[in-house]
């Protein structure tokens, strides 16, 4: 059993979520390697103090600088805000470390094109967390598809919807400013369902889209400042995949009574699928083949099912956790396998493109080319 040092930056939403994956993903796959939690970072020291004991880190640290190159670390695992991927990942990536790195890659597709290239130079393996591509029902939509169940596409439909900006009043915060975030609901929940799109559907080669700001000032926590809001609160765009078919994206903050709505429905000459992420063990299907006429809806929970041979039996169901637990996965898999794991910095460049048209294109109010 190898060790594998881990340094995680960011102890906050992601920085859990991953620690938690860590932590889970021996005691549930065989997996050659031993993910050792080594040192945590964040730049509030007791709250970065808090979350390393809760989790088991053996140490913490309030300077990334200070941990990304240090000979015992393996693997630099970076959960902080948009603006500070690309400068922990061009320095760990110099030290030759196994860079793991949240979405978007970055806040703009140079730097991501930078990251990438900084990782391919120093032979560094690279992977980019949209853990949603591992959520069991989602990967058994990619199986079905592969296997020809829905045949040829024409219709890749999503809409990620959240809620929790819709009170004017709601204080601001990093994902709000554009020079800490690179962007609003685009970056945040568009380069899901992007990534989606390419991984179940292909490349997209043009797009056209609307991107819009609600609210352009909101309050300071604990504050009586007023900060200016310079990101999109929803994105909304038509896409055209290179094989033929067509799709619509919609993202949004705004979506009153929609906590965490990620869901994609695909029509295909065969076949269509729909998932949604608030009923995440369950795929929708439907089939030309059989007797019956009408989706019917799978509880992808089986242990044939994608990764549930490591869980519990048919019908005792798992949740967003898990989707790390196997993204982390995925990662030790492809190290065994001296193999590049999916997705990985070139495909964050690819879903950077998308978002980089999209942006263009909100701007000119014109089709662009991805
Ligand atoms: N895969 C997913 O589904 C998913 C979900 C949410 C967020 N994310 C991504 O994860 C990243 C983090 O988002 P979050 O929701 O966990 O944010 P968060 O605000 O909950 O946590 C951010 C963490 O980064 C740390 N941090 C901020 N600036 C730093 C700096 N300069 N140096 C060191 N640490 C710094 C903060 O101390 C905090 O611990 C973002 O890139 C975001 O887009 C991905």
């Amino acid at each position: 059993m190898r060790k594998l040092n881990i340094a995680m930056i960011g102890y906050g939403f992601m920085g859990r979520a991953h620690s938690n994956a860590w932590r889970q993903v021996r005691s549930f796959f065989d997996v050659p390697y031993e993910p050792v939690l080594k040192v945590i970072c964040g730049r509030n020291e007791s709250e970065v103090k808090k979350v390393a004991n809760r989790f088991g880190w053996e140490e913490y640290s309030t300077r990334w600088e200070d941990v990304v190159e240090r000979p015992d670390i393996d693997v630099v695992d970076v959960c902080s805000p948009g603006y500070t991927h690309a400068p922990i990942v061009l320095r760990a990536a110099v030290a030759k470390k196994i860079l793991f790195c949240e979405k978007p890659l970055a806040n703009t597709l140079t730097e991501a094109q930078q990251m990438l290239e900084a990782a391919q130079k120093n032979n560094c393996v690279h992977m980019i967390c949209h853990n949603y591509r591992r959520a069991p029902a989602v990967s058994l939509a990619r199986n079905l598809i592969e296997q020809g169940g829905v045949g040829d596409i024409y219709h890749y439909r999503a809409t990620y919807l959240q809620e929790w900006l819709r009170n004017p009043q709601f204080p601001t915060r990093w994902r709000l400013d554009r020079a800490k975030a690179g962007s609003g609901a685009l970056g945040d929940l568009f380069s899901h369902s992007t990534d989606l799109a390419r991984f179940l559907v292909g490349e997209i080669s043009e797009v056209t889209a609307l991107l819009n700001t609600f609210v352009h000032k909101r309050p300071v926590l604990d504050s009586t400042e007023i900060a200016d809001v310079d990101v999109d609160d929803a994105a909304l765009s038509i896409v055209r995949f290179h094989n033929g078919a067509i799709g619509t994206i919609e993202a949004t903050r705004y979506a009153t009574g929609r906590k965490n709505f990620n869901r994609f429905e695909i029509n295909g000459s065969r076949g269509s699928l729909s998932f949604n992420l608030e009923r995440m063990n369950e795929l929708e299907f439907y089939s030309d083949e059989g007797p019956n006429s009408g989706f019917k809806t799978i509880q992808a929970t089986d242990k044939a099912h994608p990764y549930l041979s490591g869980w519990w039996p048919p019908g005792h169901i798992i949740g967003y956790e898990h989707t790390f637990t196997h993204t982390v996965l995925e990662l030790l898999q492809a190290l065994e396998e001296e193999r590049l794991p999916t997705p990985n910095f070139e495909d964050g460049v690819k879903n950077q493109r998308v978002l980089d048209a999209v942006e263009r294109s909100s701007v000119a109010r014109t089709w662009e080319t991805v």
